[in-house]
């Protein structure tokens, strides 16, 4: 098991940033950069036991840089919407950045997703590990209290990339921290995900208004297109002419895996390639996650290698608490206030059929 680093390029503000390479096996590699805490590259077997880069991205730090659909990256302070750009906490109200539509996305303008973080390389005896910290200060994207965030990527000699994440705050915020890793199992240049065959263990989803804010109800999946309790191919039902399929444009909500927010580590999904026998299954402590299968991507972004990322070449498993929350009282809250330590943890495991 090794762990290397190597320049990534230099931001816009100047820094040059790093790329580690963490090898936890000759077949699990991964690359990781601490410009948004971005996993840049995945490296996995197929049933034959060749590898392939299975995760959407960027050959270096100027496409993280720019505008992008938030590829590999750590997304806070918080993931997904806020509606109106607007939450009320201990009776004060705080206005955010509306970047999406007339709603608050994934941190507003300068999330997360493009801070330079500190990296420090781990090891244990199964695992190669990249600690990253990030202090988000009083203000930040409108958010209150200084926020001092800890992602910690681990690569496992069993094929397993563990996620763990912690934050402390000196002042009542949202945290809602995640990775927007979009996966390929055929490889990241790999066409469309519609054939890979999807289980998600969820019985109720959180269906959405016009502009995807969640309506505040737990919809059951019986007898839905969101019924993916046993395995079914992605395309399979998203061309149905369905009110929520045509708000998400296909598949983007919120799954319930645990309306109580227990931080119990449950199963949220599993997913297998039929081609390459590739199989992707996902645990987490979060209470959601949203499933959303690339509807925007649409060929505007040319990738690692030249690889031009067309509509549905990607899937997302954002293990998350509900969209919305700070503004839906019935959702598990995301409050964190001082004294307090926000911390889940998500597992990625690759296994073949
Ligand atoms: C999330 C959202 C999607 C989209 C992507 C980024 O998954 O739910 O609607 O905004 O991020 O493009």
């Amino acid at each position: 098991m090794t762990i290397h680093k190597r320049p990534f390029g230099t931001t816009p503000e100047g820094a040059v940033a790093d790329l580690y390479l963490l090898a936890a096996a000759s077949d699990f590699k991964a690359a990781i950069t601490n410009y948004g805490g971005i996993l840049v590259s995945l490296w996995a077997p197929d049933r034959n036991g060749k590898t392939a880069d299975i995760v959407l991205g960027f050959d270096d730090v100027s496409g993280y840089a720019a505008k992008h659909p938030y590829f590999g990256a750590i997304v806070g302070r918080y993931g997904n919407r806020i509606a109106g750009g607007q939450f009320t906490l201990d009776g004060k109200m705080y206005s955010l950045a509306q970047n999406d539509g007339p709603n608050h996305l994934h941190g507003g303008v300068r999330g997360f997703d493009k801070a330079l973080w500190t990296a420090e390389p781990l090891i244990r005896d199964d695992a190669v590990g990249l600690k990253l910290t990030h202090t988000s200060p009083n203000g930040d994207e409108g958010y209150p209290g200084n926020l001092s965030c800890t992602v910690t990527y681990w690569l496992t000699n069993t094929k397993t990339l563990e996620i763990e994440y912690t934050a402390v705050t000196d002042a009542p915020t949202p945290v809602n921290l995640t990775n927007h890793s979009y996966f390929n199992l055929k490889g990241h240049n790999g066409g469309d995900i519609l054939t890979h065959e999807l289980t998600l263990f969820a019985d109720r989803f959180t269906p959405v208004d016009e502009t995807l804010i969640p309506t505040g109800e737990l919809r059951p999946v019986e007898g839905t297109p969101f019924d993916f309790r046993t395995a079914a191919a992605i395309g399979a039902r998203i061309n149905t002419e369905e009110e929520q399929l045509v708000r998400g444009k296909g598949y983007d909500h919120n799954f319930v895996l645990d309306a109580d927010a227990k931080g119990r580590f449950v199963q949220a999904a599993r997913v297998r390639e039929p081609q390459t026998g590739r199989v992707l299954e996902v645990y987490t402590t979060e209470p959601g996650v949203q499933f959303y299968c690339g509807n925007f991507l649409d060929g505007s972004n040319v990738g690692k290698g030249g690889a031009v990322y067309n509509h549905r070449n990607g899937f997302c498993l954002e293990t998350q608490h509900f969209p919305d929350s700070p503004n839906q009282a019935t959702f598990p809250s995301t409050v964190l206030r001082p004294g307090q330590m926000h911390h889940t943890q998500t597992h990625f495991r690759f296994l073949t059929d």
